[in-house]
């Protein structure tokens, strides 16, 4: 059974992967003979310099799903270069690291720091971090997203993953942006904006007011956005968004993912990558499918 998948350059033995920002803040399970199993890890995003992230509380509940607005608290690049990404590297499994910047230049110094750090399978660029006090997203402009991709293919070595926002209204042109500028993959997708209220106070459930809505109660619109995006660009998409179970991860790889993330339900179960990849190699099974490709975009209509 082949369930290899490619994204550019790059070969990830498997299309489960993890979605940056909820998985890998404890290096204790780096030692886990099961993440070598996974087709790739991706960490919480990376800025240029240490963020504090933004006041408490940065999560809440709500239902089917949770609301974060962590801010991209991260030590920075050069100390995660010298601390987490050299612990990441020796578990042997394939590395995308997820970077953000306030500019092109920032995204630049990024990767090139990246490129002389080496052994990495992918670049992905979080254009969609609801935070920073930015009233727009890069990712809700094409012509933005464009060139920050434009300038980090020029200088990447690694194959190069734009990520999306859903909070835009028509993602098929950020996608069609993304690709023409030299994106090899698509990331999709990010949290929807959204807020809680707490009647007894009147306040917002969240520090910085609002934040970003993730979970299965977000998984048939970002299953729809796939098989729309899919169905109009050329390069593979990784899609998330809610996967809880193998059939969730099912129906993304059906609409045209290439590659599946499970995010918020790593919360819930740590192993739910794992089982989610049983759940597909059983599937392929029972369907008579030897290669993955089969299933990769095989909706009916
Ligand atoms: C607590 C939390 C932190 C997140 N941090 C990041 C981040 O640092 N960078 C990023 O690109 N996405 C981040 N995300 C978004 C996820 O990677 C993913 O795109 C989104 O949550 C949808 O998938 P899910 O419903 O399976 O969680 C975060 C999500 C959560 C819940």
């Amino acid at each position: 059974m082949n369930i290899g998948v490619n994204i550019g350059s790059s070969c990830f033995p498997n299309p489960v992967t993890v979605a940056s920002g909820t998985w890998g803040h404890s290096d204790e399970h780096y030692g886990a003979q099961e993440v070598k199993c996974l087709g790739a890890i991706v960490p919480k995003t990376v800025t240029l310099f240490a963020q504090e992230g933004n006041p408490p509380r940065r999560i809440c509940e709500t239902p089917a799903g949770m609301i974060n607005a962590i801010g991209i608290e991260n030590a920075g690049i050069d100390a995660f270069i010298a601390g987490k990404l050299s612990k990441l590297k020796r578990i042997g499994v394939p590395i995308i690291i997820s970077i953000s910047a306030h500019n092109e230049d920032d995204f630049e110094l990024m990767v090139n720091k990246l490129n002389a750090a080496g052994g990495l399978a992918a670049i992905e660029l979080n254009l969609s971090c609801p935070n920073l006090q930015k009233k727009i997203l890069v990712a809700q402009d094409a012509a933005a997203t464009a060139s920050v991709v434009a300038r980090v293919k020029a200088v990447s070595k690694y194959p190069v993953i734009a990520k999306l926002s859903p909070n835009v209204t028509d993602i098929g042109i950020i996608a069609l942006a993304a690709e023409a500028a030299g994106a090899d993959a698509l990331s999709m997708v990010n949290t929807f904006s959204a807020m809680a209220i707490d009647v007894k106070t009147r306040r917002s459930r969240i520090g910085n007011f609002t934040g970003g809505l993730s979970g299965p109660a977000i998984r048939p619109i970002a299953v729809r956005m796939v098989c729309e995006t899919a169905a109009k660009v050329k390069i593979p998409i990784i899609g998330m968004g809610g996967v809880a179970c193998a059939d969730d991860a099912l129906e993304f790889l059906i609409a045209g993912a290439t590659m599946v993330a499970v995010g918020t339900y790593n919360f819930v179960n740590p192993r739910v990558p794992l089982e989610v990849l049983e759940g597909i190699k059983g599937y392929m099974k029972k369907n008579k499918m030897t290669d993955i490709r089969e299933l990769i975009g095989s909706i009916q209509r």
